[in-house]
């Protein structure tokens, strides 16, 4: 299955450039028109009268987008926050743990800079050592990821900073079966789903993991700023970022979980509104719903990842098995890291592609990472690879 997006008019529902071939989904999403459309909507009403939207209808479409996130991840509602972004999800659950001196938290060497940031941060703010486990590259079977992280894991282990689909690899990780390895040894998991919504089936009940969070403004196609975190039902103990008047609010009014998370200042809240929208928007495009959704993105990334291996002769990152909706490749040469790529600037200024080219300095390697979503066609991957053989001879 590879008819994509041009040939079926479904780019026609995002508001992308179409002098730009957009190959980058992973990095920020796109949202479609009728999506931020119904934002729009959304503000006119908060600004007719923001007081009776905040404190009135806007609570019950906050509580509707709770419960229809919920519904959609298959999450004990009780457990779900909204939060503006993954980075936040990983902050909130760094800074809420009992974590201290003595105490190890594992991470690995494809987590997220911005993650490994804060991990680090909060590492020196509380004393807990962090361990790094190597994900072998390119990586050939499963096991050789979760070994890689359970020779971390020791006795003082508390937590594992786990991705979904690691963002400079696009490795979609064995996360299930290590959730369940380090539930059974007594670690708490902290996945970090920001490429989690819209782009894999993901049952967070079923997973039982301790913390997930994760974006619905990249996969889902939400507007900016619509991310999650849930908690296990033992763990409705961790507090948000910012405290604010939930703090001290009486327990009759809900249960403290939920006074301190839905109320941490004022926002503007529509982004989070706009997610039972999006579902029912891009879900009812096809029979299969979000399933076919999926499964068209993936088929699509797998044609794509098949021509550029075929055509221009990169070395994919990893094997099949661990598509999902992107793939990387190896790019020769070192890292530019934090400048930006020159293939990068080239792609995009000579060829119009936007796509990441990345340096990784943790494997001292360069990734290039493709991206398909609903918009996306496979003339369009055919457009890089002739490009990336123009540029890399
Ligand atoms: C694996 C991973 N974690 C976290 C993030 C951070 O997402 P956000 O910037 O929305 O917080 C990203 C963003 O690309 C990511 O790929």
């Amino acid at each position: 299955m590879t008819s994509g997006g041009l040939e079926l008019g479904l780019s026609e529902l995002w508001q992308l450039d179409p002098d730009i071939v957009f190959l980058n989904h992973g990095s920020f999403g796109a949202s479609p028109r009728a999506v931020l459309d119904h934002q729009t909507e959304l503000r006119a009403i908060m600004e007719s009268d923001p007081v009776n939207f905040i404190d009135g209808q806007g609570r019950e479409l906050w509580a509707e987008a709770i419960t229809r996130l919920s519904g959609f991840l298959n999450a004990d509602p009780n457990g779900m926050a909204f939060v503006a972004n993954a980075t936040t999800g990983v902050n909130t659950v760094l800074s809420s743990l009992d974590i201290g001196i003595g105490d190890e938290v594992v991470v690995t060497d494809t987590t997220y800079q911005a993650c490994r940031n804060a991990v680090d941060h909060h590492s020196s703010i509380k004393g807990f050592s962090v361990k790094v486990a190597n994900i072998p590259i390119p990586l050939t079977s499963k096991h050789e990821a979760i070994d890689a992280v359970l020779s971390q894991v020791g006795n003082n282990t508390k937590l594992a900073l786990i991705d979904t689909v690691s963002s400079p690899t696009g490795i979609r990780m064995p996360f299930e079966e290590l959730v369940e390895i380090l539930n059974g040894r007594g670690v708490d998991t902290l996945l970090d789903a920001a490429h989690g919504p819209g782009l894999i089936p993901l049952d967070i009940s079923r997973l039982n993991a301790a913390f997930v969070t994760g974006n619905c403004h990249k996969w889902l196609c939400t507007p900016k700023g619509s991310a999650f975190l849930h908690a296990r039902s033992d763990k409705l103990h961790i507090r948000p970022l910012v405290i604010s008047h939930g703090a001290t609010l009486p327990e009759r009014l809900g249960p403290r979980f939920r006074l301190e998370f839905d109320w941490t200042g004022t926002v503007d809240p529509t982004a989070w509104m706009c997610i039972p929208f999006a579902i029912d928007h891009l879900g009812s495009l096809f029979e299969g719903g979000w399933d076919e959704i999926i499964s068209r993105n993936h088929h699509m990334a797998l044609a794509a990842r098949s021509l550029i291996i075929d055509r221009v002769g990169l070395q994919p990152v990893c094997s099949e098995e661990f598509i999902t909706s992107m793939a990387a490749f190896i790019i020769p040469g070192s890292p530019h890291h934090p400048d930006p790529d020159p293939l990068h600037e080239l792609l995009y200024r000579a060829h119009g592609i936007q796509v990441p080219v990345q340096g990784w300095s943790n494997h001292a390697a360069r990734y290039l990472r493709i991206s398909s979503h609903l918009y996306n066609d496979l003339d369009q991957y055919r457009r890089l690879s002739e490009a990336l053989i123009h540029e890399l001879g």
